[in-house]
């Protein structure tokens, strides 16, 4: 550890919380929709059903829902947040809905924004406001994993179309004199390989004036090569695991849970199988809500902490991963 490292303060998560739609979408309706079966997505995928937003509910209402309840966890009164981090792909705003939901939890005396790393959003949101916390500048962060992709798949594409759900999972911050929850992060991007997985704009360009053009903002569908996808992951999650526990000299045996993005079931077991981490300490939801994004790991955070399957200073392992392309990994202690 360096002299500069010593100096920094210690980050807590002290409050979990989480929403996802009402509204269950199961495989055999989507079958009733595009060609494919149950089976075929339960066994190559593990999701058996997701959630979907309806026209009753919102991403800002399942955002602060998400939010309250972490901070509810962490027993803050909201007005002591310092920062809001919303991690998201697909904000009811295109500048930001980070503001509308420190609004709506009362949390007036934070700054907000938006951070956009697609399925690693959220763990990039972690540590940007764990970097805050470490240096002193602030006290409190509330950080937000949040996703509607519903509104951006192809629901006529079986290939992606089964794959994703909407949902928020929240954690809540405090820098700390003498602990430390966040042990460790590597994050790694590689925007040569991003074309596997892309929401694109449309090339839509009008006429502006006479003689000049201009792009008119209109969004394309989820674009995927899910076997270009499912290969970076169960290559570059085990390698970037690998060297963080290395770097940290942590043997995967001493890990009490593995939390990985939530994106299929053949994944996440790859890579507990290379660590050879027993199925009892992997932590897992996907068969109920598929993925949802900057969503997953904080809402599986949450509701395994909720039953008590997480307890007090538990050592999880955690990686998200997905567009950009971008990746990373954490080792967190989960405080309460
Ligand atoms: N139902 C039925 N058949 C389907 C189908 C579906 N929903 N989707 C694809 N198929 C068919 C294909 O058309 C193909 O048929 P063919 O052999 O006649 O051409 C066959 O199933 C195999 O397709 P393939 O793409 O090779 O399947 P796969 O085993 O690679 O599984 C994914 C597809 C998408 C489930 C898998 O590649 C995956 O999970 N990739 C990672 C995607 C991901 O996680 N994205 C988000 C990252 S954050």
């Amino acid at each position: 550890m360096t002299e500069k490292q010593k100096n920094q303060l210690g980050v807590l998560l002290v409050g979990s919380g989480s929403a996802v739609p009402e509204q269950i979408i199961n495989n055999n309706q989507l079958a009733s929709r595009v060609d494919t079966s149950d089976e075929w997505i339960t066994t190559r995928t593990g999701i058996r059903e997701r959630r979907i937003i309806s026209n009753q509910e919102s991403l800002l209402d399942l955002c602060s829902t998400a939010g309250s309840h972490a901070i509810s966890m962490a027993g803050w009164d909201p007005q002591t947040i310092d920062l809001v981090i919303l991690a998201t792909s697909t904000p009811d705003d295109l500048f930001g809905s980070a503001a509308k939901v420190q609004s709506a939890i009362g949390a007036q005396k934070a700054f907000a924004f938006d951070l956009t790393a697609a399925c690693s959003g959220f763990l990039f949101a972690l540590v940007t406001a764990a970097q805050y916390l470490r240096n002193g500048s602030i006290h409190r962060a509330l950080v937000i994993g949040a996703d509607q992709l519903s509104s951006w798949v192809d629901w006529d594409d079986r290939k992606s179309c089964v794959l994703f759900g909407d949902g928020a999972g929240a954690i809540a911050l405090e820098a700390s004199q003498s602990e430390n929850g966040l042990i460790g992060f590597k994050f790694k991007s590689d925007g040569r390989r991003g074309d596997c997985l892309t929401l694109p704009q449309k090339r839509n360009f009008e006429q502006l004036v006479e003689g000049n053009d201009f792009q008119q903002g209109n969004f394309s569908t989820i674009q995927m090569n899910g076997q270009e996808v499912y290969k970076f992951a169960v290559r570059e999650v085990p390698a970037i695991l690998e060297e963080l526990l290395n770097i940290h000299q942590i043997n995967s045996n001493s890990l009490d849970w593995l939390l990985l993005h939530q994106a299929n079931q053949r994944i996440i077991d790859a890579v507990a199988a290379r660590f050879k981490i027993p199925q009892s300490k992997v932590l897992t939801n996907l068969a109920n809500y598929g993925n949802t994004s900057a969503a997953t790991i904080p809402l599986l955070l949450d509701q395994a902490i909720r039953v008590k399957k997480v307890k007090k200073n538990d050592l999880i392992a955690t990686s998200g991963f997905g567009a950009g392309l971008s990746w990373g990994a954490a080792l967190i202690r989960w405080h309460g």
